[in-house]
């Protein structure tokens, strides 16, 4: 048994996340934890809302609310969300906790102590209107090289070309157009990542062999192009203040960079959890190796999407490398031992979109269906090895096929039967035979490819082979035939549904890390479902013979209905979607 520590890359704080969001981060971290948990490790999953930056001053503004209030709103939505589609979080906290804000500043006062920071004065860009300095994609003016007129102050889009506010012609405030801005020069806090670049090498190299080549080609690409030194501090209001026992109080009323409080709120948030629970310092436990533990006591594992590989490949490990020398003798800060990294989800061909409104999110989805139809499709067709595109012709294919027809149809089938032609009891007569044995035979190597599929975090692969399993059984149930031998040999249907009673049970256990609520429902079926559905383990040979004669059984609800035309219309006028 290992602990396994599980974080998901941290959603922004302003607005609904939509299925995009959710397939690379909180849902496969979601399946994985629930997997560790069913094998039968101590698992912790980590999750919170990313709550400082620009983007977030602004969406409050929007709202007009303050960001404090917009803040602590918004984490409550995305909470409720959340716990709608059963993530399993054990935590959901907020970078903007009291706990981060001191580890945070922790961590930068080790990076300070140690050497790894220096101040340099750098040109910012200042709204008088605002009375507030602007982040350079704030000021928008014509592009010196193709004139396009509202290029971004870090880069035009129409050219690509990577810009400085500066450059710009006719430059003026993106938020209220106000052409009143002047240069002011202002000190920040750079942390020296160039001298960390051969530290950082062999980590990546000595990962290399079990990271996927997404995520070691992005996190090599960063070293390759010549690691830049970065500015960890902002001009602004929100976010966690610089403490002033750094740099002799030079960066008085600066806050930190989003970018580098954020993944620290992993270990905010473990901090919350266990100041939550009155555990103390427990913390302490899965945040820091000691000499004195197995490496490995603790194995860490990163979900996110591939636009978010570098900060933890590169610039979290740097926070956390960089701090170690604060650390007591023989201490480390744990650094990450897996990342599943993700590609995009499309919604017909293109980005879903959160300013622009486009493609499903978590409150709509759940309004229309519930969790396990989302978990189940999302997870099938996760955006592993490429890009992967959302279409609701596609979504209702296959939740007509894999869940309805296959899954649902099956457990259906069964357990109306017994309960039509057996009073509801779990039939003893009659023994298993060739046919039972030759399933066994297969489902226990299925079962032992979709164990390792899991294992290796392969999800579309892991999710072919449950569908796998599930036709087997189906496969399995026709020809048995009980429903023709019933008037003829009722020991020899009995053998029918006493296995597919069994299957029932089975498909409960495999089911549940994906698709939790059905997988409950199923397995209460048979017998009551403890809170984790733990793994099959040992001989499919004794999993599959081990209800009792005379047990009685129920027949759930049917589980998934099937998607009929009109809604697939339906959705498509009210999400977008053209073929
Ligand atoms: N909020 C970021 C995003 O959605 C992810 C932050 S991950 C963390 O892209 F490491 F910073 F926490
Ligand atoms: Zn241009």
């Amino acid at each position: 048994m290992t602990r396994v520590l599980i974080t998901s890359a941290l959603p922004y704080i302003n607005g609904v996340k939509h299925l995009g969001n959710l397939v690379g981060s909180m849902l496969p971290a979601d399946v994985y934890a629930r997997f560790m948990r069913a094998r039968g490790h101590e698992t912790l999953y980590i999750c919170a809302t990313d709550e400082h930056g620009t983007p977030a001053e602004l969406a409050a503004l929007e709202a007009g609310q303050d960001v404090a209030t917009y803040c602590a709103e918004q984490h409550e939505i995305q909470k409720r969300l959340g716990a709608g589609f059963d993530f399993s979080w054990d935590h959901f906290g907020r970078s903007s906790s009291q706990q981060n804000r001191e580890i945070t500043q922790g961590l930068a006062r080790a990076l300070w102590q140690n050497g790894h920071l220096e101040v340099r004065v750098t040109r910012q860009v200042y709204s008088n209107a605002e009375k507030r300095f602007l982040p350079d994609r704030y000021v928008i003016g014509t592009c010196p090289y193709c004139g396009y007129e509202r290029a971004r102050g870090d880069q035009c889009e129409n050219c690509t070309r990577v810009l400085d506010p500066t450059d710009l012609k006719n430059a003026r405030s993106a938020l209220s157009g106000s052409s009143d801005i002047e240069i002011r020069d202002s000190a920040h806090l750079f942390l020296k990542q160039s001298t960390f670049v051969p530290r950082l090498r062999e980590w990546i190299d000595g990962h290399a062999a079990g990271w996927s080549p997404l995520v070691t080609s992005i996190a090599r690409k960063w070293l390759d192009e010549g690691l830049q030194d970065r500015g960890i501090t902002r001009d602004l209001e929100w976010g966690v203040p610089v403490p002033d026992d750094i740099a002799g109080g030079k960066l008085k009323g600066k806050v930190f960079y989003v970018w580098f409080d954020a993944p620290i709120e992993y270990i905010g948030a473990t901090k919350e959890w266990s100041d939550q629970n009155g555990t103390g310092d427990l913390w302490r436990d899965w945040w820091t190796e000691r000499e004195t533990t197995a490496p490995k006591y603790v194995r860490y594992v990163e979900f996110m999407g591939k636009d978010n590989v570098p900060f933890h490949t590169v610039g979290f490990p740097c926070t956390l490398f960089g701090a170690n020398e604060s650390l007591p003798e023989g201490q480390k800060w744990k650094v990450v031992d897996q990342i599943k990294g993700f590609n995009w989800l499309n919604y017909y061909g293109g980005k879903f979109s959160t300013s622009g409104k486009r493609g499903v999110f978590m409150d709509a989805a759940l309004e229309i269906l519930p969790a396990d139809y989302w978990r189940y499709y999302l997870m099938a067709n996760a955006p592993e090895g490429a890009d992967t595109n959302f279409t609701w012709e596609h979504f209702a294919s296959v939740v007509n096929k894999d869940l309805a027809d296959v899954l649902g149809n099956f457990v259906n089938r069964v357990t109306k039967f017994c309960a039509a032609r057996f009073d509801g009891k779990v039939p003893g007569e009659g023994e298993y035979g060739e046919d039972e044995e030759v399933l066994i035979t297969e489902l226990g190597l299925r079962i032992a490819q979709y164990t390792d599929f899991m294992e290796a975090m392969e999800f579309r692969k892991a999710l072919s082979e449950l569908r796998a399993i599930w036709v087997a059984g189906n496969e399995y149930l026709t020809k048995a035939g009980p429903w023709t031998h019933i008037k003829t040999d009722r020991a020899r249907a009995a053998v029918g549904v006493r296995m597919g009673l069994n299957l029932v049970h089975l498909f409960g256990h495999l089911a549940w890390p994906v698709i939790p609520h059905a997988a409950r429902l199923i397995h209460q079926a048979i017998q009551p479902a403890p809170e984790i559905i733990p793994w099959p383990d040992g001989a499919m040979v004794d999993f599959l013979d081990q209800l009792d004669a005379d047990q009685p059984i129920a027949v759930p609800p049917v589980l998934f209905a099937k998607i009929t035309d009109e809604q697939i219309a339906e959705w498509k006028a009210r999400f977008g979607g053209e073929d």
